[in-house]
């Protein structure tokens, strides 16, 4: 017999089927037993009663067992299977367990055993110590609630995808072995075994990459790009996180940031119709206004901060683009100023005057906007320099020195130089939208396998150390740890 998902079979009533899943939930009533089964498509209820070997058999499951179920599809008519329907007339959306239908059981055979869960399925799995959570997490990701969100991420990124393409943007895969950019935060990095005392840099962002694809004549370009910082962790910060990342070619800040919204009231429309968003056209907010009103530049403007479903986006423009800094966020510069977003920006037009002369540094004024929502910065991006001689002229302003700008910069500088178009683009935090889209207090929520907040993952055990032939393949010798650290 063929298997039936779960889902599907309100349109079976009366039929014999075959369900595939897990034992949720068990009830034994003596002559009788209660089941709720689980696939990743829903839930039902099934029951035994008279067939006395079938009852047996019964008797031995345990939730979390993997069985093929055999039985009869009968539709159900208590109070539940009411509600249940009288929901779907008024056209909400198909709920997780199917209460319109039980399985009347005829037969069981057990696929797998499981050992008894270290902490409930059933449930959600919120207060639960997020360290057991993640040392177990192929049966956290079973809860009901991590399915929906890691679901709704994978639906929205096929929707984005969809909408993107529709713009004529095409997905480009850009390397994760590759070389610093600078970012802010510090660099992961990987030793190269063909080129002993050497080492790639995992991506801060497809930054460089995305804009040698203008250079390219990609014209329109996205990614679902993994990017990695080691910096220190917050609830909406993970070592490696996932941005849609875009660039665009002959376009304006204007430009960018209406795509970016129709983008994301696309998004809000079809995915998450219950939500309302505060303002549209979004609104913006100076930088400095920001700063003097909220204190912070990604300020939560919401007028209701109880009212899970209101998305108050806003975008926050007219960064400066230098700030002093005695410790340069710039691990390549040496100098007192460093970037605010980075060094690839263009400024707004009446300060490129000042940007190529290295003038009057403090006021000038980035052509850099980022997009806020609900208190998260969850997007940021620039219009670029395509000018070389500008962007020479930043990273002198950063402190670079000639040699060092030819060294790290050679190869932007020299295709910017060969016809590049006018071009900007933007990165959104896609595990923060998602976080704050399914309501979740942290990006941990919304990923599969996170790491936890001292950058560990607790289930495979990474980082771990590696073996001394690894080592020695790699020519590299390890220095006796500081005492406190061991
Ligand atoms: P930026 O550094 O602002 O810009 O990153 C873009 C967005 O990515 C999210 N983000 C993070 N999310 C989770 N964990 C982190 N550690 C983390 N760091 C950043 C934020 C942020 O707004 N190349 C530029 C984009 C551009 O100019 O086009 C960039 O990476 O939501």
């Amino acid at each position: 017999m063929k298997r039936t998902q779960i889902k599907n079979l309100s349109e079976k009533k009366g039929e014999e089927v075959l369900i595939q899943g897990w034992v949720d939930v068990k009830r034994d009533q003596g002559k009788m037993a209660f089941f709720d089964f689980r696939d990743a498509s829903g839930k039902v209820q099934g029951v035994v009663f008279g067939k006395h070997e079938v009852l047996e058999q019964a008797k031995e499951l345990r939730p979390e067992w993997v069985v093929s179920v055999y039985g009869k599809v009968q539709e159900r008519n208590d109070k539940q299977a009411k509600a249940y329907r009288e929901a779907l007339e008024e056209g909400k959306e198909k709920p997780f367990f199917n209460k319109d239908v039980e399985l009347e059981i005829t037969g069981f055979e057990i696929l797998n055993k499981a050992e008894t869960p270290v902490f409930e399925i059933t449930e959600s799995t919120q207060e639960i110590n997020e360290e057991v959570r993640l040392k177990h997490r192929y049966l956290d990701l079973r809860t009901e609630r991590m399915q929906k969100n890691i679901r709704m991420r994978a639906k929205t990124a096929k929707l984005l995808r969809d909408l993107l393409e529709e713009e004529d943007f095409i997905e480009i895969e850009t390397p994760v072995l590759t070389k610093s950019t600078p970012e802010g935060a510090r660099d992961y990095v990987v030793p190269s075994r063909l080129t002993p005392h050497h080492f790639y840099a995992l991506p801060q962002s497809p930054q460089q990459y995305k804009q040698l694809l203008m250079s390219a004549g990609m014209e329109r370009y996205f990614q679902f790009a993994k990017c990695m910082r080691d910096e220190d962790l917050r609830g909406d910060r993970q070592p490696e996180f996932t941005q849609l990342d875009m660039e665009m070619s002959f376009v304006t800040e204007e430009d960018i940031m209406a795509l970016n919204e129709k983008l994301l009231i696309n998004l809000v429309e079809k995915l998450y119709p219950e939500k309302r968003i505060q303002q549209i056209p979004f609104p913006r907010i100076s930088y400095k206004e920001a700063m003097e009103k909220y204190g912070n530049d990604r300020p939560d403007i919401r007028e209701d901060k109880n009212d899970p479903n209101l998305l108050a986006f806003v975008w926050v423009v007219d960064f400066p683009f230098f700030e002093k800094t005695a410790d340069s966020d710039d691990p390549q510069a040496q100098g007192e100023w460093t970037f605010t977003h980075n060094p690839f920006s263009l400024s707004k037009p009446e300060y490129i005057k000042d940007l190529k002369a290295g003038k009057n540094i403090e006021n000038i004024i980035a052509a850099q906007y980022d997009i806020v929502l609900n208190g998260y910065e969850i997007g940021g991006g620039s219009i670029r320099a395509h000018d070389p001689e500008i962007l020479r002229s930043i990273l002198r302003i950063l402190g670079h020195s000639d040699e060092k700008i030819e060294e790290n910069f050679g190869h932007m500088l020299k295709a910017l130089g060969s016809g590049t178009p006018l071009h900007g683009g933007i990165a959104w935090g896609f595990d923060r939208l998602m976080m704050i889209l399914q309501n979740e207090k942290t990006i941990r929520e919304l990923i599969a396998f996170p790491k936890n907040g001292e950058g560990r993952e607790p289930m495979m055990e990474s980082p771990s150390k590696i073996t001394q032939t690894q080592l020695d393949e790699l020519h590299i010798q390890l220095k006796e740890l500081p005492k406190k650290t061991e």
